[in-house]
């Protein structure tokens, strides 16, 4: 299989799976489950979902495993893009080629669609479905080890904790220390997360590979902010599917801020060979993942 027929049928997998987890639009309160599923379905690139699926072929999670898992991990990232985009943080109008949630809903219901859909992430990770539901001996532990590692990459010491220094250093020069720090944090643990719950879903996976696979989530997971912080700068709002040039704008510390265009695309390159790095020991078994470092660094959108 190509790795663009292996997307495409993990793309196709997760889409129906969220449109299975999330609530239908009919559900009361109707309107709040219609601006969910606005926020949710038919957009976006699922990169956390793609991860999550390959590292789940190293311990051959199941399937159902996995969709479970990547729907959990999706619903986290967009409800963070969800409230990034609200006035009081970034005030962006454009996300994924659409008006915001707070732009076609408004801002209660943005708010509000945050906070379902993390509570609706742990409903999905909870789920009972083959390999992580009931029926399977260890189920119960591995359920408890996804949730805990999900949980710990969207609180205070990962997303959030990122997002609130990246809101206190508005108009500040970070060093190159902190700026690693709070790019870690606001989109490299949700992505390390991606890594270690797809390997969790599966047959336990050894200190091993799980310490291979942080050095290679670490790796993919700043380079993808590297990246984004590159776009921002070089590609344009239709393309990019929301306003490029806004961290200029607001005054936002960047890998393009901070080291500049030439180097934040050297470093990035530079990730992309830790990370095929770190796979080393896994070989041909890593293919799926080698291949997503690779669309992460090379990404035009
Ligand atoms: C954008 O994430 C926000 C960051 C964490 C940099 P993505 O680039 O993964 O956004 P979508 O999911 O494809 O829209
Ligand atoms: C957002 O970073 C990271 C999270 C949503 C956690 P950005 O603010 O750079 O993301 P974009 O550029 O708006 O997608
Ligand atoms: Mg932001
Ligand atoms: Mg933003
Ligand atoms: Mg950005």
């Amino acid at each position: 299989m190509t790795f663009d027929q292996w997307t495409r049928q993990v793309l196709d997998r997760v889409e129906s799976a969220l449109d299975h987890y999330l609530p239908a639009a009919d559900v009361q309160p109707a309107p709040l489950h219609d601006a969910m599923r606005y926020a949710v379905l038919g957009g976006g690139k699922r990169v956390r979902p793609l991860l999550c699926h390959a590292a789940g072929e190293l311990t051959n999670a199941a399937p159902e495993a996995l969709d479970a898992a990547a729907c959990a991990l999706e619903m986290i990232h967009v409800y963070s893009l969800v409230h990034d985009d609200m006035p009081c943080m970034d005030d962006d109008d454009m996300r994924r080629g659409k008006p915001t949630v707070h732009v076609k809903y408004d801002e209660p219901t943005a708010l509000l669609v945050g906070d379902a859909l993390q509570s609706q992430a742990f409903v999905t990770l909870t789920s009972d479905v083959p390999g992580l539901g009931a029926g399977l001996g260890d189920s119960a532990q591995r359920q408890a080890s996804l949730v805990r590692e999900l949980a710990l990459a969207s609180g205070s010491i990962g997303m959030a904790g990122g997002q609130a220094i990246d809101l206190a250093s508005v108009g500040h020069a970070l060093t190159r220390a902190e700026l690693e720090t709070m790019h870690r944090l606001k989109t490299g643990a949700l992505l390390r997360a991606a890594v270690r719950m797809g390997a969790l879903a599966g047959e336990t996976p050894s200190a091993q590979t799980l310490a291979a696979l942080d050095k290679y989530a670490a790796a993919v997971g700043l380079a993808f902010q590297v990246v984004d912080d590159i776009l921002d700068v070089t590609a344009d709002s239709a393309t990019l599917g929301k306003t490029a040039g806004k961290d200029a704008k607001d005054g936002k510390p960047t890998y393009v801020s901070i080291i500049g265009l030439d180097a934040s695309r050297v470093l990035a390159q530079q990730l992309r060979a830790d990370a095929h790095a770190a796979l080393e020991p896994f070989g041909a078994r890593a293919q799926r993942l080698a291949e997503l470092a690779d669309l992460v660094v090379n990404r035009v959108s």
